[in-house]
């Protein structure tokens, strides 16, 4: 793996708020976010409404730090490509949320962004693995999608420990990344089984002081 990456999650942010939630994870530095995890639910694919791409434009004009999105949508053919268009770094959305991937994925890189495959807990990585060359990041759901604060569920780390083997072999060229649950209880056991990109919401937002947070899990991921 590379070094590890973090990406705190606005869904545990102050949303009245959010350029100065963005600024509190940007400073110098190891408490300096890699990206900033955005999180798009439709009410549809998941039980919960959270905000869309009016949101995602003026947060691209109100920080440097890449934009990370996590679509929770329905129909992501149709919805996610204008998030790359936008600029957002990254556009992920859901294998269970379209019959086909690739041509999401590919559209995904036309408009000039990153694209990544999510996969629920339950979701099996094996079906996934032929079309991954057509991703840069594989987001493996460590809760179920929808809200923040959940329990880690750490039987999907056997989905990072497949996937890392692989991209170790020089079979593929992705970013592993993981979502839901990660704090310093959680983050090292996450990393051992070969995360480069963890995503953290109440972890680090909960506490007063963001980018402390962001630093030390930084350091719990490194160790
Ligand atoms: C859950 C979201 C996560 C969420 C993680 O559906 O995809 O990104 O913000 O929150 P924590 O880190 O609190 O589990
Ligand atoms: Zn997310």
């Amino acid at each position: 793996p590379i070094a590890p990456m973090i990406a705190p999650s606005i869904l545990s942010a102050d949303f009245a708020n959010l350029a100065a939630e963005a600024d509190a994870v940007s400073g110098p530095g190891p408490s300096r976010a890699d990206w900033l995890h955005v999180d798009v639910m439709d009410a549809h694919f998941v039980p919960n409404l959270t905000l869309g791409l009016p949101v995602v434009e003026s947060l691209l004009k109100a920080t440097d730090i890449p934009l990370d999105c996590h679509l929770m949508i329905d129909d992501p053919g149709r919805w996610a490509p204008p998030y790359a268009e936008a600029g957002a770094y990254n556009v992920t959305f859901h294998a269970e949320a379209t019959d086909d991937p690739v041509a999401v994925a590919k559209d995904i890189r036309a408009a000039g962004g990153k694209a990544g495959l999510a996969l629920k807990p339950g979701t099996a990585l094996e079906p996934y693995l032929a079309i991954l060359r057509d991703f840069d990041t594989l987001l493996v759901m460590s809760v179920e999608p929808g809200f923040g604060g959940q329990k880690f569920m750490p039987e999907v780390l056997d989905k990072v420990r497949e996937i890392r083997t692989i991209v170790d072999a020089g079979e593929l060229r992705l970013l592993v990344e993981i979502d839901g649950g990660i704090h310093d209880g959680t983050i090292a056991e996450a990393a051992e089984a070969g995360v480069d990109c963890f995503v953290a919401g109440s972890a680090v937002y909960g506490p007063a002081d963001a980018g402390a947070a962001v630093a030390a899990l930084r350091e719990k991921a490194t160790a």
